[in-house]
């Protein structure tokens, strides 16, 4: 299986050669899935309690749980709207990065534009990036580990510096190729 990294390394120079035009894609009720190497290939990414999750949401309390479905209305603004649909019914947010103490930022749905960064998202492919304020590309999600074995806390490194226990993801709207189990 090949690294993603060269693979994003690739989409980055190709980016930038591109001119603005391909960095604000239009896009309409796509979801997101979380890849990191061959650990993790197509975690479902949900919201609960507002905060960005990937993968097994059983241990949480399913009235907590929100799928969330993705739509940018307006091509020159990078503003992520956000479909909520849970068994309380549906809703609309933003798509929100927040600083945090703990250096890692925090990856939410939220209700209002006033609370973090709301701004400055897109796909390039089925890439999910944001654009720094400098005008870089940065994909730089993290997947935090919870109690939970298989389920992790979506995060945002703003410095992209290592954090050791986060996981570099890619967000991605491709979902996994189902696998073929073998019945007998
Ligand atoms: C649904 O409502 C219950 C009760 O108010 C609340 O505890 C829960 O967090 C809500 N779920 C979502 C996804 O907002
Ligand atoms: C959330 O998505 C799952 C999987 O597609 C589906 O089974 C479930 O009914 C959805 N829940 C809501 C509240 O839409």
């Amino acid at each position: 299986m090949k690294s993603i990294l060269p693979l994003a390394a690739v989409f980055l120079a190709v980016v930038h050669q591109g001119g603005c035009a391909v960095l604000r894609p239009r896009a309409e009720n796509f979801k997101l899935f979380a890849y990191s190497g061959e650990d993790m290939v197509g975690l479902n990414v949900f919201a609960s309690d507002g905060l960005v999750y990937a993968g097994d949401s059983s241990s949480l309390d399913k009235s907590s749980i929100s799928n969330l479905t993705i739509s940018t209305d307006d091509a020159r603004d990078s503003t992520w709207h956000v479909t909520v649909d849970s068994s309380n019914g549906s809703s609309t947010g933003y798509w929100t990065i927040q600083a945090s103490d703990s250096g890692l930022e925090t990856v939410s749905v939220s209700t209002s534009q006033d609370s973090g960064t709301t701004t400055g998202f897109g796909l390039y492919g089925a890439w999910a990036y944001h654009i720094s304020s400098s005008g870089d590309i940065e994909m730089n999600y993290r997947a935090t580990p919870t109690e939970t074995d298989g389920l992790y806390l979506i995060k945002w490194d703003p410095t992209s510096t290592t954090d050791d226990s986060a996981t570099a993801v890619q967000l991605r709207t491709q979902s996994p190729v189902p696998v073929t189990k073998d019945k007998n």
